[in-house]
């Protein structure tokens, strides 16, 4: 039998106490990746119970010492680069290009983050009374329950998981069921680099089993979740029963606009881009075409032109444009959803079907999809899909543009093709998304911004960038008084 891949408790790859095992299967090929154990709520504390023990110690270890032993896990991630990107398009099916971009992606937030360590800055402020200094500190909260989705299995663990450990927190991490070798594999570069037994913890399994425990330990503070808006408003809603700061990463319903005035080769690119790259199963998808009606008919013989070039297939071919969805029952809904679209009378300009031809049919593919002539309240154009399909609709000016890009309940990306710099700042004042491009796709958002959403997109809180510190840690305010004798504040000042 082949190697089961394990948990990774107190500094150890150890098999879940169930001594069960679950499966994953390449989406291209249906070829076994690999075997995982299968834990239980029992595995999740111990490894609570790991991370407790490891925080007495790891809280005091200095940060810049915690950002070099992240420095060390950066430069291991980039050693081993494409090796990890062509285990992910096994594991998960995006094309190799976009794999290597993932893992970039969580190279570029270890090195971030490694200098945080030498930073977290609070403030310093004057007094209202002599001999007396105001200061705050950042500190951190206890263990951090990670629990991540696996459209980008190591871009988004490096998210959540490295500010913490940078402020000083320990990690419970889960991720999903799709990713789970993905996770092995960030979790032993973490250990290469050092980070002490207990740090980091390692829990694979499913929702119900694993993420569940995590959510409901009460010794887990500190709750860090992406996924759909439906768990996440119930991970949210059990999250403030037991009092706990949850930060949640939901849905997306992103819009590109297109004016009259826009390089269309440009808008076209950027389009095809943001729709199908990673099949679409990206939160920052654009899943929605606002196109100017002076531009559209050109607009979309350009984007069918170009689509229909496209080719499916495994991602390992670096000539593929376009690989698998990440399972059958994604598969399923996405082709779901291409049906309610033509029933509520879209026009299928391009694809519209599950892709089955040849080779194709050992994996789960579907034809990068362009619906036209479709109207704002279709279902279609207000649910997320996550897959390569996306909506065309109709406009005639740019507040009705920006009015159908604010009106579903998300708000992750948007952007905006224009060549006129006073239209280009209305988009940026009145689109009320987390992320904005201008003359670019709604992909491609770097880690040292926040990255995240308003209205049913988040909960108010940012990954990335130093917004990621504000959910990492807690403040403490402190004030020395020097002056050897009691100031009564707010009234000694006088
Ligand atoms: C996601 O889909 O959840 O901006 C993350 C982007 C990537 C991250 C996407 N850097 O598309």
């Amino acid at each position: 039998m082949s190697e089961i891949f394990r948990n990774y408790i107190g500094g150890k790859w150890v098999e879940s106490v169930s001594g069960l095992t679950f499966a994953r299967n390449n989406p291209a090929t249906g070829e076994i990746v690999g075997t995982f154990t299968k834990s239980t709520p029992a595995d999740v504390d111990a490894a609570v119970t790991a991370a407790n023990a490891a925080f007495k110690s790891w809280r005091l270890y200095p940060a810049p010492k915690r950002g070099e032993l992240l420095f060390k896990a950066a430069n291991l991630l980039q050693e081993r680069k494409e090796q990890i990107a062509r285990e992910m398009t096994e594991e998960m099916g995006k094309v190799i290009s976009e794999a290597r971009g993932d893992v970039q992606e969580a190279i570029d937030m270890a090195y971030y983050v490694a200098g945080e360590g030498r930073r977290l800055y609070g403030q310093t402020t004057p007094s209202e009374l002599q001999h007396k200094f105001n200061m705050s500190v950042r500190k951190p909260f206890g263990v951090a329950g990670i629990i991540t989705p696996w459209n980008f299995p190591m871009a988004i663990p490096s998210w959540k998981i490295l500010p913490a450990l940078v402020s000083g927190n320990t990690v419970v991490f889960k991720p999903a069921t799709f990713t789970p070798r993905m996770a092995v594999r960030f979790v032993e570069v973490l250990e290469e680099a050092g980070i002490p037994a207990g740090v980091v913890n390692l829990v694979l399994g499913g929702g119900s089993d694993v993420g569940n425990a995590i959510i409901e330990h009460p010794d887990v503070p500190l709750i860090s979740f992406t996924g759909s808006t439906e768990t996440c408003t119930e991970v949210a809603t059990r999250g403030a029963r037991l009092n706990k700061r949850v930060a949640l990463e939901m849905g997306g319903k992103n819009a590109v606009i297109v004016m009259d005035d826009a390089d269309l080769d440009l808008a076209t690119d950027g389009i095809l881009w943001s729709a199908f790259g990673t099949s679409g199963q990206r939160c920052t998808a654009a899943s929605r075409v606002v196109a100017h009606g002076s531009v559209r008919r050109e607009l979309v013989e350009r984007l069918v032109e170009r689509a229909g070039g496209m080719r499916l297939g495994y991602g390992l071919d670096e000539s593929i444009d376009v690989g698998p969805v990440v399972s059958d029952g994604q598969l399923s809904t996405i082709n779901e959803y291409v049906q309610i679209g033509k029933r509520e009378g879209a026009v299928v300009a391009i694809g519209g079907d599950i892709a089955r031809g040849g080779e194709l049919a050992r994996g789960h593919y579907h034809q990068p999809t362009i619906l036209d002539d479709v109207q704002p309240g279709m279902r279609v154009a207000q649910e997320e899909i996550f897959g390569p399909v996306t909506s065309v609709i109709p406009v005639s000016s740019l507040d009705e543009a920006i009015d159908v890009v604010n009106g579903v309940k998300y708000g992750l990306s948007a952007s905006i093709f224009t060549r006129d710099i006073n239209r280009a700042f209305r988009a940026m004042q009145d689109i009320y998304t987390g992320i904005l491009y201008v003359n670019a796709g709604t992909t491609g958002a770097e880690i040292h911004l926040p990255f995240g959403g308003t209205k049913a997109t988040g909960n108010g809180h940012r990954e990335a960038g130093t917004a990621a510190f504000d959910f990492f840690t807690e403040w403490q305010s402190i004030y020395v008084d020097y002056s050897g004798r009691l100031q009564r504040a707010q009234i000694d000042n006088q």
